[in-house]
């Protein structure tokens, strides 16, 4: 049986923090053996809001597969390969940006949000607008059946959905339809001051971060805000370092022995952040011992993704001659 196609795409503004390895991660790691799966690092999705300031692209590209291959990605069972590097993705937008009616994209949600929300870039550009374009060429260019979508992202694939039946009603019937694949809820993970952990908040512990990197943030972390002294008993179902530890601990007894001890007051947040940070730090140490051993090879990801790319190429120059064709702008052969 052939297995069905699954796509996703990370655009590389910075390395994985927790909140990506609990939520995101894990998925991506068993997609690798559920489907052929496509995973691409969107950097032309990056420069439609950071065009201002290209500097940390490629960087931010290599630590992302850095990132992924230490955490199991495994090049040879899955497909890793940078947008960019697949131009057929680019004239794909271009044909869907001739059936897409302009109210299409003004109505998408994170377009009307983002541009009320963001002040510290300039996100008038004809190339954010048309964020959701590409983004449905990214999944349509290799015939994705699948695509694991968090809420967020739910809008933008109804859209892919919406402009490949155009296309399809317009030119032929060829083109997949994608189908969202809920992904299973990862945990929602915390960041250091308690709102979701998120790179713009400045709250993320990354995967690759020292282990003093990792004792430092822990350290300035909060918990419950309403335990002010040791003496006051604490909630650790409210208390992010509390929830952080349940994620990383390998000790259900000693997790529980905090749980309770921090609810009777007996014992203090110093002693748990300690104890949290040391946890964390071993939980991590194979993904870090494997990242350093990667990113010690010169060039081992740009390698993988140009081997990306030569196994994606074969599907993307069908598909977009079957479209050329279906356009008319090259003959039926
Ligand atoms: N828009 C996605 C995000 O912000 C990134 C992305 C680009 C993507 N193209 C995609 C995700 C295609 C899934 C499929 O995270």
């Amino acid at each position: 049986m052939t297995r069905k196609r699954a796509l996703t795409g990370y655009r590389p503004t910075g390395k994985l923090h927790l909140g990506h390895w609990f939520g995101n991660l894990q998925n991506m790691l068993t997609m690798q053996d559920e489907y052929d799966a496509f995973y691409f690092i969107a950097d032309w999705h990056a420069l439609t809001s950071d065009w201002a300031d290209t500097s940390r692209i490629r960087e931010y590209t290599e630590d992302m597969v850095l990132d992924w291959c230490a955490a199991g990605l495994d090049p040879e069972r899955c497909t890793i390969y940078r947008q960019s590097d697949v131009p057929e993705v680019a004239e794909l937008t271009l044909y869907f940006s001739m059936v897409t009616p302009l109210p299409w994209l003004e109505r998408v949600p994170s377009y009307k949000e983002q541009r009320e929300q963001v002040t510290d870039k300039d996100l008038g550009n004809l190339g954010f607008f048309m964020y959701p374009l590409l983004q449905a060429a990214d999944i349509t260019i290799v015939l994705a059946d699948v695509v694991p979508v968090g809420e967020d992202q739910l809008p933008h694939l109804e859209l892919t959905r919406e402009v490949v039946r155009r296309f399809n009603n317009t030119f032929g019937d060829y083109l997949v339809e994608p189908a969202a694949l809920i992904a299973k809820l990862g945990a929602r993970v915390p960041g250091t001051d308690g709102r979701k952990m998120s790179k713009s908040y400045g709250n993320a512990i990354f995967i690759s971060d020292t282990p003093e990197e990792i004792s430092a943030k822990v350290r300035g972390m909060i918990t419950d805000p309403a335990r002010k002294l040791k003496s006051d008993p604490g909630d650790p179902d409210i208390c992010p370092l509390h929830q952080i530890h349940k994620l990383v601990s390998p000790d259900a007894d000693d997790l529980a022995w905090w749980d309770q001890c921090c609810r009777a007051a007996e014992c203090g947040c110093v002693d748990h952040k300690k104890k949290m940070a040391t946890d964390l730090i071993d939980y991590l140490s194979d993904f870090r011992d494997r990242r350093a051993a990667l990113a010690a090879k010169p060039g081992f990801a740009w390698h993988v993704l140009e081997s990306g790319a030569a196994k994606a190429h074969p599907v993307t120059s069908e598909v977009i001659q079957a479209c050329r064709r279906l356009v008319r702008i090259d003959e039926d052969g």
